[in-house]
C-alpha cells in the first residue's frame, strides 16, 4: 500500500525519464540479456558494458569493461531472431549436443554454450582465438581482440601480411586434431594485427563426429584459399586437406 502512495507521489518528469529509459533498453537488449548481463556483473566477469563494436543478424558484439578496467568483448545472441533456425544443422548433428526439442530461447543458449565451449577447445589446443571468459544464457564474454577500446581489423578488410596463411593453416590442423572443424571460415572471421591472425565466430563450429564435418573442412579449405589465391599465394586444396588430416 504504501509504495504504491510514494509511487504516485512521484513527480512527473521523474516517471517520464523512466518510462523513457526502459524504453531505451528494452530496444538494445531484450529482457533476457539484460538479466544475463546483470547476472555475468554480480558474477563480477563484467562492471559495465561500453558501446557496440558490431551489430549482426545473429549476435550484436559490445565492448565491455571489468570492475579492474580491462577491456572484454561480449557477445549477445539475438534471442528475437529467426536466423537461427537454418542453424540448427550445426548444433544437432553435433554429438556433443542432443536431439533439440526445447523452444527457439533455448536454442539460442544451447548456441551460445557451443560457441564458448569450441572456444574452450582452441585455447587448450592453442589455437589464435579468443580466450573464453564467463557464460550466462545468450551472452558470452571473452578477451577482447584489440587496443585501446578498437577492435583489430577482420582480414577482408585489410588483406594479409606475410605469415598469415601458413599461421592459419597451422590453426586448421590443430583444430582437427583436438576434434573440430570452424565450419563457417572464410576472411570476415578472421581478425589481423601485427601478431598471428585470430580466428573468430566459433558458435557453429562442430565435432567431427558431424556427418557433414569433412564436407565443412573443405569448404573451410576452399574459402581460405580462394581469398589468399587473389594476393598470389596459391595452393593446392586436396595438398591442403591431406596435411591437415595427416
Ligand atoms: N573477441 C573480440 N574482440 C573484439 N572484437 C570482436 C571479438 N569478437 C568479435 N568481434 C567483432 O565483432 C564482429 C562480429 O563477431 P562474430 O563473432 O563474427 O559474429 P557474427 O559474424 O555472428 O555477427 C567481428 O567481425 C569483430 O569485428
Ligand atoms: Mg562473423
Amino acid at each position: 500500500m504504501a509504495r504504491r502512495v510514494s509511487r504516485r507521489k512521484k513527480p512527473l518528469r521523474e516517471d517520464y525519464v523512466l518510462k523513457e529509459r526502459n524504453k531505451i533498453e528494452s530496444e538494445v537488449f531484450d529482457r533476457a540479456s539484460l538479466l544475463a548481463l546483470a547476472k555475468l556483473m554480480q558474477k563480477g566477469a563484467i562492471a559495465r558494458v561500453e558501446y557496440p563494436i558490431s551489430t549482426g543478424k545473429e549476435a550484436n558484439v559490445f565492448l565491455a569493461t571489468t570492475s579492474t578496467g580491462e577491456s572484454v568483448a561480449i557477445k549477445i545472441y539475438k534471442i528475437e531472431t529467426t536466423h537461427f533456425l537454418r542453424r540448427k544443422e550445426y548444433l544437432e548433428g553435433d554429438p556433443r549436443f542432443k536431439k533439440f526439442r526445447g523452444r527457439e530461447r533455448d536454442f539460442v543458449f544451447a548456441f551460445t554454450q557451443k560457441e564458448f565451449k569450441n572456444l574452450q577447445v582452441c585455447e587448450k589446443a592453442g589455437i589464435h582465438a579468443p580466450r573464453p571468459l564467463s557464460l550466462e544464457k545468450n551472452v558470452l564474454v571473452m578477451e577482447f581482440l584489440g587496443r585501446e577500446g578498437r577492435a583489430y581489423p577482420v582480414l577482408s578488410t585489410v588483406g594479409p601480411a606475410e605469415g598469415d596463411l601458413e599461421s592459419i593453416l597451422e590453426d586448421m590442423k590443430k583444430l582437427y586434431k583436438a576434434g573440430l572443424v570452424h565450419a563457417d571460415l572464410s576472411e570476415y572471421n578472421i581478425m589481423v594485427w601485427e601478431g598471428a591472425p585470430y580466428i573468430i565466430d566459433w558458435g557453429q563450429a562442430v565435432a567431427l563426429g558431424h556427418k557433414r564435418a569433412e564436407e565443412y573442412l573443405e569448404r573451410d579449405i576452399y574459402n581460405i584459399l580462394k581469398y589468399f589465391a587473389i594476393f598470389g599465394l596459391k595452393r593446392d586444396p586436396k595438398v591442403i586437406l591431406a596435411w591437415i588430416k595427416d
